[in-house]
Parts: C-alpha cells; structure tokens; sequence
C-alpha cells in the first residue's frame, strides 16, 4: 500500500497501520477486528481451500454463471477496454473474462495481498502472452493512476465474488460510488452478490465440516501473534458463524472459551468467558435489494443473471 508506514523497531518491522487497527478494534465494544487482515499469505491459501469446500457454493455458482455470460459481456466490451479488477486474489475467475476478451488493452489487478498478485501474475503472464497485467498492491478504494497511454481507453470494472457483502449497506453504496468515480462515465462494473437464502444454507458454508473457515478465522489472531509480537492463545478461542437475519448477513466471530487476557504491543486486553471479537461481516442480498443499492451509488442496471438454484447473483451495471 502506498501510503501504508513502516516503524522499525529493534528487531522487527511493524504495519502501523495493522497496529492501529487491532489496538482500535480490541479497544471497542464489541471488540472486532477488520477482515481484511485475513489475507496474509497464509489467509489467502485458507481462503483458496474454502472456495473448493462443497458447503461453500459462492465461488464455483458465480464461476458458472460467468462462463455462461461471458460471451454476452464481451459484446458489450470495446477493444482496448481495460479491465480492472478490485480485490483480485488469485485471479481466477478472471479467466473466464480473460478468454471472452482476447483484445483487452490491460488487466489491472488490485488486493491487498502481494503474494496473491504475484501468483496471478506469473500465471497469467504465462497464459496469456499478449495480455497487459498491471498490479496494485493495496485497498481498492485507492485512485486509479493508470500510464498515460490508457488513461482514455473504455473501463470495465469487475468486482466479483460478493466481497462487497462484507460492508455495510451504507459503506457498500459508498463503494460503489467510488468505483464509478474511478472507472468514471461510460464504463461498466460486473459485481457479484450472494443471495439470501435460507440460514442453515448460509452456515454451513461459514461453518465447514472439516474446519478450513474456522482455521481461516483463527488465523486473524496467528498473524496478529505473529505481526504484533502479541501473546493470543489460540486454543482459547473458538470460531463461530451466525445469521442475523434482520440485517441479512453472517457475521463471523472468535469466542472467546474462558476468561483471559492477551497482550498486544504492550496493551493488555481482558476477555470475559463468551466474549466475543467480530471479524467479518457477509451480507446476504435479493437482486431489488442489491440493485437498490448500485443505483444510490448512481450506477444502471444493464443485465442480472442467477444460476438456476438462485444461490448467486452477477449484476452488470453501467455508470451512465
Ligand atoms: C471473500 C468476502 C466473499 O464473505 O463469503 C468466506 C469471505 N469468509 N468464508 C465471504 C469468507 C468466510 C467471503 N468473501
């Protein structure tokens, strides 16, 4: 991240503003802890693992559904458009695109982990010879500062994967507004919504049989352990998922199994037995909800596909 600083202290090197992040968020009440954090290199494999679980249906529905609707995308993609892709990870989905879109002026990619831009990098810089690849390491609320020779060529934004369902309702329109202010007028956004649908459905897939999603929340405070020089045990806390249905969302948590403290920076932190640190929040949508949302942020509905189950939603959007 550009504008992220470093401090170095005797004998490490310290995210300041990871550091500040924990200590807010233990500080709070309820204590939370944000989810972006859990991508290190080590989340970012856990979150691969997930993506192939079987309760975990987001990622190949939405895939299907992409394959499916490529081709009509891509007759609504201008030669030379630009492709830019907000929390990429692995890429992976993008191929999908990729393949429809062999004339693309360059794919910009942007997430927050440096080992996953990497990995897709070199693969699809192997995969795709003539294609473009930029990367940008950071939060995807960031300008675009793209070379001067792309700065006129038509955008596509791609947002996939319902990472937009770990905002708000609130922050989500936000969002959505600053990437059509990114992308700016004429361009287009395919984004990705999970749908609601019923609760045991919906934990299930937060809560796996073979514990790969309660690993993944675990490692929040591994790497915090390991980052911050912090003193968790990770055996006195349990991951747990739970569907509030008023706001229409999962939230993940860490509970806390008995009373203790841990200590992180030289701050102690108490947990009572049962408290509980909130780490993520997955927001759950109907197509009217969601596209009552994209149009407050000044963006019109071009197509909306579900999968034939309607677990999934992909919204194209178009910023007019
Ligand atoms: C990557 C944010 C879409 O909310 O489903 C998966 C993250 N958390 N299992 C989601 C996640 C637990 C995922 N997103």
């Amino acid at each position: 991240m550009n504008r992220r600083q470093s401090l170095r202290t005797e004998s490490a090197t310290i995210d300041e503003e990871f550091a500040a992040a924990v200590l807010a968020g233990l500080s709070a009440a309820p204590k939370r802890l944000p989810c972006r954090y859990f991508y290190d290199a080590r989340g970012s494999e856990l979150f691969e693992e997930i993506t192939e679980l079987e309760e975990y249906y987001p990622t190949r529905t939405e895939l299907a559904i992409l394959r499916e609707h490529a081709g009509e995308l891509a007759e609504r993609a201008p030669p030379g458009a630009v492709l830019v892709e907000f929390g990429s990870g692995s890429s992976r989905k993008t191929e999908v695109l990729l393949d429809a879109m062999p004339n693309l002026g360059a794919y910009v990619a942007i997430d927050v982990s440096a080992s996953a831009l990497g990995g897709a990098r070199r693969r699809l810089e192997a995969c795709y010879p003539r294609l473009r690849v930029i990367t940008r390491t950071g939060d995807f609320r960031m300008p675009l500062d793209l070379p001067v020779e792309l700065a006129d060529a038509p955008r596509l934004g791609f947002f996939p994967g319902s990472t937009i369902g770990n905002l708000t309702r609130e922050e989500a329109v936000r969002l959505m507004g600053d990437m059509r202010r990114t992308l700016g007028a004429g361009a287009r956004l395919v984004i990705g919504a999970d749908l609601l649908k019923d609760e045991a459905r919906l934990l299930r897939a937060y809560d796996d049989a073979k514990g790969v999603t309660a690993a993944f929340n675990l490692n929040l405070l591994a790497r915090i352990n390991r980052e911050l020089g912090a003193d968790f045990d990770l055996a006195g806390f349990a991951h747990e998922a739970y569907f509030d249905a008023g706001q229409s969302r999962i939230e993940m948590r860490l509970v806390s199994l008995r009373g203790q403290e841990a200590h992180v920076l030289g701050r102690r932190f108490a947990f009572a037995p049962q408290e509980r640190i909130h780490t993520e929040y997955s927001h759950k949508y109907t197509v009217e909800d969601f596209q009552a949302l994209a149009r407050r942020a000044g963006w019109s509905r071009v197509a909306v596909w579900r999968d034939a189950e309607l677990l999934f939603s992909v919204h194209e959007l178009i910023a007019p």
